[in-house]
Order: structure tokens, then sequence, then C-alpha cells
């Protein structure tokens, strides 16, 4: 089995100002300084405008800079979008596409997503691709053909372990407290590998995160669930002693 180092990725969504934010991230990237080694990649993903300032924060202290939509375009007119092209101008290493706000909130339907992560690609940025059931969809029973569906429509030919990270975020546990059970986490993790392996010849390289209300006093037990291979963290990636603990929860 092919070993993947962990990524603990904060999704700080519409939240902080820039205080707020150079706060926050100058003092994770003091904490991954001081560390040393350690067994994961930390990414924070704070709101556009904070791009910039939280990019020079983190700037050589190992803490990556990722953002939260892109638009499928490089540039052009298309108001209130921003493109990969300016989001690797800021400095970004990653931009989280599909996530579940979007999907709701946006009417980002499959085809959507991957036109966005065929545009992150194509500018050298790794996409996280978010796909998840909704709780109607898991008391039906359907949550791997709903999640098998997406990752067929959203991931692109092209899609390999260096340029894209899956994250399966089941939309009743984001922001609820509820977690899915290691159990539920497991099964789903393996069949998302499968699903990767039909398609992907690296798919065992690939980082499968888990996301939905992992937070310090669970996240131990959800990163030592098999092929799981990180978090997508929201609500606790804004409080620092919280996405740390998170973080170095990790083995
Ligand atoms: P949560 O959000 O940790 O606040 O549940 C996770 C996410 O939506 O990425």
């Amino acid at each position: 089995m092919a070993a993947r180092r962990k990524l603990i990725a904060g999704n700080w969504k519409m939240n902080g100002l820039k205080a707020d934010g150079l706060a926050l991230a100058s003092d994770l990237a003091g904490r991954v300084k001081g560390a040393g080694a350690v067994p994961f990649d930390m990414l924070v993903c704070p709101p556009f405008p904070l791009l910039f300032p939280v990019g020079d924060a983190v700037k050589g202290s190992g803490v990556a800079l990722g953002a939260q939509d892109c638009h499928a375009k490089q540039k052009g007119a298309h108001t209130g979008d921003v493109s990969p092209v300016m989001l690797k101008d800021a400095g970004c290493a990653y931009v989280i596409l599909g996530h579940s706000e979007r999907r709701a909130d946006h009417g980002e339907s499959d085809a959507v997503v991957n036109a966005k992560t065929v545009a992150a690609h194509k500018e050298g940025l790794i996409a996280i691709v978010c796909v998840g059931e909704t709780e109607a969809q898991r008391d039906a029973g359907t949550q791997t053909d709903v999640v098998g569906s997406q990752l067929a429509g959203s991931l692109p030919e092209g899609t390999t372990a260096e340029n894209t990270v899956v994250a399966y975020e089941p939309v009743w546990a984001i922001g609820t407290g509820k977690t899915a059970t290691p159990d539920d986490v497991a099964a789903m993790h393996a069949f998302i590998r499968g699903e990767l392996a039909k398609r992907f010849p690296d798919a065992d390289k690939m980082r499968v995160l888990y996301g939905g209300s992992v937070k310090p006093s669970n996240a131990a037990e959800l990163m030592a669930t098999e092929n799981v291979d990180g978090a997508l963290v929201g609500g606790a990636s804004l409080v620092a002693d919280d996405f740390w603990a998170i973080a170095t929860s990790c083995r």
C-alpha cells in the first residue's frame, strides 16, 4: 500500500477579517515552523480578500495556501468571479472545488466542478474535489450511488495523485456536530478508493480526506481510520489550538 502523507486543510469559509486571519495564520505558521518534522501537510483556505496577507504570513513556514473556489476560465467578463490564474498569482497551491455549500448555494453541478478542476490543473493548482451525500440520501441507502456519480462527473481525465485530493464530506455532518462513525467513514473511503482505482492508475497514492465536524475529540480516531488521508476542517479550523490539536492527532 502506498504511504500517503496526511493533509490537514482548514476551510475558513466566509469567516474572519484581516486581523483575525493574520493572527490565526501567523500562529499556525509559528507552530509548524517550531515543530520540526511533522507527519502532516497543513493548509489554510481563507476567503479571497485574505489570500495575499495570509499568504505573506505563512510564507516559508510550511503552511500552504489555498482558495475555496475558482472560475473555469482564466480571465474575462465574469463579474464577481476569481480565476485560477489569480489564485496562482496570490500564492495558492490548492483550491477547494465542489464544496457542498457551493453545490447548494450556487447550483454547481458535477459538470461545473469538472470544468473548474480542469482549469485548476492547467494552472498547476491542486484541486480538492468535494463529494458527499445528504441526510435524505443516506437514509434512503443511496450514499454510494450518489458519491460514485459525483466522482464520475466531477473528476476529469488527467486527474492524478499529484494534482487532486478528494474530500468526502457527508452533508449532514457539516457544521452540525454530527460525525460519521469510523465504520461508515471506512466503508465510504474504501468505496471511493475503489472508484478512483477504476479510472486512475495512481489511485492508491491519491489522498482522500474526511470532512464534517472534525474536532480535537474525534480527530485521532478518524485520522487512524483506513483510507483516511487527512481532514477538511471548517469550524474547528478557525481556532488555532483546535486546528493544531487535530493536526497533531495524525500519526
Ligand atoms: P465543519 O465543516 O468542520 O464545520 O463541519 C467542514 C467543511 O465544510 O469543510
